[in-house]
């Protein structure tokens, strides 16, 4: 087939040249963004005469058939036309004749292929944005029900300080809540019109670009012809910002791996959401939580990928843009797979309140309660961890439980012990008292959960 630059060539292209350089194996599925910017394009040529109503009537009518060839999967994708514009605007003349011809008047691939991707680009971020905001509020009224489950918080995974369960999922909710902040500030940029900008430098005929920004319903036009075709910083965002919800996702996943193992056993994983062995019949395997994490790794690859091929490039246009839909789409592809699973995967789980409970004893979990009450007496705070420690020390010696020493004892460290101690040295209470702002205490937490609520 010929070939829509073949003019200035004598000899036709190797065929491993054409293996190396195709991108429509990949690049076929931005067809209907490919499409939807053709008729903008020959609707905008139409009304300012480039071109007649005639002829664009019928280029619109070949691309609409066009569409719905490849819908019915009844279109034939040729490797030796290139990209998927040239696959599309062959298909076009072949059908309707040389008007076909005059679809690509005022504009080049370059400009082309960038509209594409900021297309593609919006309606996935959009996607997106709904679909975290769907694991938000299932987060949200997940934690919303635990607002007194306590279990162990961590510092160095060793137990540091009660909390609620409740308190602990909203913290990635806030994290979530911040990705889908950027994935919404990211929208702005990638919300960007490079149409018009042709190859490099405008162009000598009478074009638009208002007129397509509104139909195509961009909040801005990349002004300056060269940046707009230059451009690839709105697919670094996307996938920075992805690598960060990824790194947010692996997170919990590897908690929930750890919870689920037998030592801990904070939470059975649905059936459903876990795989078996194929030699050890009693296993059940966190794997979707596994793969979570795993695939982050592949998120993060993207992200170099993406910034080493810009790097060390000059302006304008070069081929080597060509390989940014790789990275981006498999990034496209992940999150969107992972945003699908984490949201059963978190509420669908059975959070044992017993196994937390059980937790808390043992680790001297109230320690610094008993600081801040030495610090409640007037003791400067440093004294008063000394104390504690030794506190903590004789207990462990003594095997016990701080709750199990009695007034008498303590009075051999700090004459400030007094019988109020003891009503404080619940865990309910330790939590119900880190009232501060942001802290653990259930009506502070619910507060966090109605605020992030009201964000949605
Ligand atoms: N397939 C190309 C890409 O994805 C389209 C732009 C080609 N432009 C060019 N001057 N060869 O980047």
């Amino acid at each position: 087939m010929k070939k829509p630059w073949s003019g200035r060539f004598t000899e036709k292209t190797d065929d491993l040249v054409e293996k190396f350089t195709e991108s429509v194996s990949f690049d076929w599925r931005l067809w209907p963004y490919d499409i939807k910017g053709s008729i903008a394009h020959v609707r905008m040529l139409a009304r300012t005469g480039l071109i007649s109503r005639a002829d664009a009537g019928l280029i619109v009518k070949g691309l609409q058939e066009i569409e719905s060839d490849i819908r019915a999967g009844r279109f034939r994708w040729r490797l030796e036309l290139e990209d998927v514009h040239m696959n599309i605007e062959a298909s076009l003349i072949e059908r309707i004749g040389p008007a076909g011809g005059k679809l690509h008047t005022a504009r080049s691939r370059n400009d082309q292929i960038a509209l594409d991707l900021r297309l593609f680009l919006r309606d996935e971020t959009k996607g997106i944005i709904k679909a975290l905001s769907g694991l938000l509020r299932g987060l949200l009224r997940l934690a919303k029900g635990h607002l007194d489950t306590i279990m162990p918080g961590y510092t160095h995974l060793q137990r540091a300080q009660p909390v609620s369960l409740a308190h602990h999922l909203t913290a990635y909710a806030g994290m979530f809540l911040r990705d889908r902040e950027r994935y919404e500030d990211a929208l702005k940029r990638i919300n960007t019109l490079p149409l018009g900008a042709c190859a490099l430098a405008g162009t000598t005929l009478r074009t638009d670009r208002e007129y397509l920004a509104k139909v195509l319903r961009f909040d801005r036009i990349a002004e300056n012809s060269m940046d707009a075709v230059s451009d690839r910083d709105f697919v670094v965002e996307f996938i920075s910002a992805s690598a960060l919800f990824m790194m947010h996702a692996s997170r919990m996943a590897e908690e929930f791996v750890l919870w689920s193992t037998e030592e801990f056993s904070f939470l059975q994983l649905p059936d459903a959401y876990t795989t078996g062995s194929s030699i050890m019949p009693q296993k059940k395997n966190p794997d979707v939580a596994e793969l979570i994490r795993g695939k982050t790794g592949r998120v993060y690859g993207n992200l170099v990928s993406i910034l080493t091929l810009m790097k060390g490039l000059p302006l304008a246009y070069n081929r080597d843009m060509q390989e940014d839909k790789i990275p981006l789409f498999d990034t496209v592809d992940t999150v969107k797979a992972v945003l699908q699973v984490l949201k059963p995967l978190i509420t669908k789980a059975r959070f044992r309140k017993d196994r937390m409970r059980k937790a808390l004893l043992g680790g001297y979990i109230l320690a610094t309660d008993i600081a801040e009450y030495l610090v409640g007496k007037g003791m400067p705070f440093r004294d008063a961890h000394e104390v504690t420690g030794r506190v903590v020390r004789y207990a462990i010696e003594s095997e016990r439980e701080l709750y199990e020493l009695t007034i008498q004892e303590l009075r051999e460290f700090s004459e400030l012990f007094d019988e109020d101690l003891m009503e404080m040295l619940s865990i309910e209470d330790s939590v119900r008292r880190r009232n501060s702002l942001g802290g653990t205490a259930p009506e502070e937490v619910r507060r966090q959960i109605e605020e992030m609520e009201a964000l949605l």
